[in-house]
Order: C-alpha cells, then structure tokens, then sequence
C-alpha cells in the first residue's frame, strides 16, 4: 500500500510501549524513594543513591519519560485519526522520539550524578536544555504541520487542549531555562533573587497547567468519548473548556510562593486565579463524566472505561484541593507539610497515570492489528490495585500533612513549641509506611501492564491502518 494512504503508528507504537517502560521505571524509583524515607539506611552511603539524588530522578522520570510518552504517542494518533491524514513529515516524527529518548537517558545518568541546575521540574543542565528545545520545536512541526494538510475542515477540541500544550511548554522551556553557562554541567539561571523564584513558579505551575493537564484533558476528549461510544457531554462546554483555562492558569503561578519575599499583591493575585480556576476544571470534569450519560451500565464490564472516568474522578478532587490550598491561611498550614505530597499524587497517579493508563489499554490492540488487550481480566486487577494504591497514597499524605502542619505551630502558654521537629517526624512514620504500600501497589499494577502487553503484542507483525476515505 502506497505509504501517504496509511497513519504513521511507528512512532506511536514506539511512544506506547515505551510509555509503558517508563513508567515502570518512574514509579520503582518512586517506590525506592518512599522506602527511603521509611528506611533513610536504604541509601547505603551511596550518594548516588540518596534520597536528594533520587527524589529528581522520580519526577523527571515519570512527568517526563512516563507522562511526556504518552502525551507523545497519544496527540500523534489523535491528530492522525481526527485530521483524517498521515502523520506531517516521518523523519521528523522520528526524531521527535529518538531525541526525547536521548534526553531522558542523559537525565537518567546526570541526575544521580548531581548534575542539577536545582530549579524543581527544570534541574537538566543546559546543553540537555538544548536538546529539548530542538526535539520540541520539531514535535510542534509535526503537530501543526499535519494540523495545516488535514482533510477535515474542522479542528477537533482535543487538538486545541494538545496545541496549547505543545505550544506554552516552548514558551515555559525556553524563558525559564535562559541560564549562564560555566562549564559543560553547571549554569547559573539569568534571572536574579525573587525574579527567578517568581520565574520559576511561573513555570512550574504552567508546567502542572499544561503538561501535566491540558495535554492529558486534550486525552480525555478523545479517549472518553471512543472507549463510551457516545459523542462528547457537550461540545459548546467544551471549546469554553478551553478558553477558560488556558487562560486563568498562567496567572495562578503565585500560590507556589505564599508568605516569600514575592510582592504581597502578587500572592494575591495568585490565590484569586486560584480560585477562579476550580469553575474551568470541574466544567471539563464535568463534561467528561457525563459523557457517560445513558452508558453508565458499561463502567460494570469495562475496565479501560473504569480507568478513565475514575481518573476523572480525582482531576475533580485535586482542582477542588489546589484552590483551597491556595488560600493564603490554609498554605500557612500545609506549605512544607506531605499534603502538598499528597495533592501531588492525586493529581499525578489519580488523574495523569490513570487516564494515561487507559488511552494505552485503548490504543495497544488498535496499534498492534488485534481486536482486544489479551487479558481483560487483568485490566480489572491493574485497575482495583491502582485505585486502592492511590487511596492509600493520598489519604496517608493527608492526615500526616495536616498533622505535621498543626504540630509544627501548636505553642505553650509560655510561648515555646509545644513539639520538636524529630517529634513530628517520629509521628509520621506510620504514614510513611502506608504510603510506600499504596505505591507498590501501584507499581504492581503497572508490571501487571506490562505483562498483558506483552502478551498482547508478542509476535505480532503490526501494519500501519490505511487513512479514512470518507472526510
Ligand atoms: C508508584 C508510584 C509513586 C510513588 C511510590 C511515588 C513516590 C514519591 C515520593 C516518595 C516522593 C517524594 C515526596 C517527598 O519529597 O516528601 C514523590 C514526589 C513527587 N512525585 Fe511521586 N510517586 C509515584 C508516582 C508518581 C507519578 C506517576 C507522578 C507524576 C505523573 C509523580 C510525581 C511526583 C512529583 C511531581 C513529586 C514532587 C512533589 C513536590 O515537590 O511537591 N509521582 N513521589
Ligand atoms: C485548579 C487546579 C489546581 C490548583 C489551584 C492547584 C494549587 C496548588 C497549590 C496551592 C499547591 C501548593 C503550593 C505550595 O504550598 O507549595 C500545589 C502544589 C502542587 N500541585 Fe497543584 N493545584 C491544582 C491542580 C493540580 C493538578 C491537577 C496537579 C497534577 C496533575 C497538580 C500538581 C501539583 C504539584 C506537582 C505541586 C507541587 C509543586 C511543588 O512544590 O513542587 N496540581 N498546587
């Protein structure tokens, strides 16, 4: 068949397995890191293999290698599918993926190192900062290019949540990182003091705003709706979805620097954006469940459905948690404390590994040429122990959160702390404990996944599919 009339599913196999991969390494490096702080002996006077060396290692991995594959391999199949064409320049699409795969590699390597420009979320030194913006600067092509030759005049709203992503993690990536170099592994960021932390904030925010949600709700629209059978809840919900959020979250970035030496204005108007960006997210929550409406009977036998409309679940629960941590008088309480840890993983392992987790389900048979994963059975346990893996995180996190955080400002009459820090910590331990199971359950879950995968794919000659004749 002549290779303009197929969809590129190379370099979305490619992205998909490893998608898979990554998150299995991710996660055990997330599970290493919670025994650590069960068990701090664990790191065997290895400085490679501390808590502070490893802890970076664990969000690149799974932000990044994990989530950034499957935002990858997911916009790459979507735009195909909704733009009715062939995927825009192959060699291109194929640098995409061996490019990102060098950077996550060389992260790998220099992050145990120490190698680190320390700003959280961006601590890849420079020339691997290059690379990046190579490799995203090509994936942009890719995506508008087969944007600009699609068939179809009209642009599906999950391409707008996928656009926006690619396009402000460019802007975010290239302003945060601007930095003087000193030698191949060290730089010094060009922004002085406050102006570097309230850049940073900037970026890390929009990094959870468009990395970590406007690419994996660009997911949701798709997947959702296809996995259901039923067109979205409501399209016109939908592209005001959009509007709304991209617009409010880039001014939210404040609420990481309550109480700082950020002007007092600044915090403010951090916390109202805040605020006003629970209506935008639980409109798309909404949206999403309720495209369900009328097929509420197949969540009873479909786990990949169950996956993703639970995940749904804890988007809701983690955009109703943001806002009210932003208030300045409820961080004063859980800034510093595991609630912020909590929060975190409600939003990473809940909504992102979740939703993430069933577009792969979904994609794996289409890509590979077979009718179904090969065992649904399976899908059912990865999902229970997920669920389970997640509730036990996050309500550890919770209680310890706001435990250590009541401790932390309990006084005596006398005005001298009512508790010692070693004291708070020893209190902790039990939650520490819980979390690290929660996380191995995850974890499991995900080596279930690999195996149902395998399965599914071993032996298995893949084609490309021809594109749809029907515009
Ligand atoms: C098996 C699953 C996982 C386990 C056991 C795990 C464990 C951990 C631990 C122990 C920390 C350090 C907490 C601290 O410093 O006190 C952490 C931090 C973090 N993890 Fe995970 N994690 C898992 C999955 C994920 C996933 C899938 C994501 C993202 C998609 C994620 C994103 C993060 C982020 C962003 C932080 C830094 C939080 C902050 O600085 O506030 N984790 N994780
Ligand atoms: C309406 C949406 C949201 C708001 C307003 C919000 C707000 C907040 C606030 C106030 C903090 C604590 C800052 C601090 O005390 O240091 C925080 C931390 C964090 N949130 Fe959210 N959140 C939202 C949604 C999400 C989602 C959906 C995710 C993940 C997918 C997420 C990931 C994070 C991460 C990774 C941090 C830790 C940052 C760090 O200190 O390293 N958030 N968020």
């Amino acid at each position: 068949m002549d290779a303009q009339a197929t969809y590129n599913y190379k370099v979305v196999r490619q992205f998909t397995i490893m998608t898979v991969v990554w998150g299995i390494v991710g996660m055990l490096v997330g599970v290493v890191i919670a025994a650590e702080m069960v068990w701090p002996q664990l790191g065997m006077d290895l400085p490679w293999l501390q808590f502070g060396r490893l802890r970076p290692l664990h969000t690149n991995a799974v932000i990044f290698a994990f989530g950034g594959s499957a935002l990858f391999a997911t916009s790459y199949y979507v735009v195909q599918r909704t733009c009715q064409t062939r995927l825009f320049g192959d060699r291109l699409a194929a640098f995409t993926f061996w490019g990102w795969t060098t950077v996550i590699v060389l992260a790998a390597i220099t992050l145990p190192l120490g190698i680190t420009t320390s700003k959280e979320y961006a601590e890849l030194e420079w020339p691997i900062d290059i690379l990046i913006a190579f490799v995203w600067i090509a994936y942009a092509v890719v995506f508008f290019g087969t944007i600009a030759k699609r068939r179809v005049p009209h642009i599906y709203v999950a391409n707008w949540f996928y656009g926006a992503f690619i396009l402000t993690v460019a802007v975010l990536h290239l302003v945060n990182s601007a930095a003087l170099p000193v030698s191949l592994s060290k730089s010094y960021s060009v922004y002085p003091g406050a102006i570097d932390a309230m850049v940073q904030w900037w970026y890390g925010h929009n990094a959870v705003g468009f990395f970590l949600t406007a690419g994996f709700l660009g997911m949701m629209y798709y997947f959702v709706p296809k996995q259901a059978g039923r067109p979205i809840y409501s399209y016109r919900l939908s592209v005001v979805h959009f509007w709304a959020l991209i617009s409010t979250y880039m001014w939210a970035g404040p609420h990481h620097l309550h109480y700082t030496a950020l002007p007092a204005w600044a915090q403010s108007l951090g916390m109202v954006f805040s605020l006003i960006l629970l209506a935008p997210s639980w409109g798309g929550m909404i949206n999403g469940i309720m495209t369900l409406s009328g097929a509420w009977h197949k969540l009873r036998t479909d786990p990949i459905l169950k996956f993703l409309i639970v995940s749904l679940s804890f988007y809701g629960m983690s955009t109703f948690e943001g806002p009210m941590m932003s208030i300045k008088t409820v961080n004063a309480l859980s800034h510093y404390t595991d609630w912020t840890i909590g929060h975190v993983h409600s939003g990473a392992l809940g909504w992102v590994a979740m939703v993430s987790i069933g577009a792969v389900y979904f994609l794996i048979p289409k890509l590979f040429g077979q009718t179904q994963m090969f065992s649904i059975r399976l899908i059912d346990w990865h999902f229970w122990m997920s669920t389970i893996g997640v509730v036990l995180y996050i309500v550890a996190m919770w209680i310890a959160g706001v435990m250590q955080g009541l401790m932390w400002r309990a006084v005596n009459d006398d005005g001298t702390l009512t508790y010692s820090f070693v004291e708070s910590l020893q209190a902790t331990y039990p939650f520490y404990f819980v979390r690290l199971l929660g996380g191995a359950l995850f974890f499991i879950g995900m080596l279930l996944m690999a195996y149902n995968v395998y399965k599914t794919v071993s032996g298995v000659q893949p084609e490309d599919a021809p594109v749809a004749q029907t515009a």
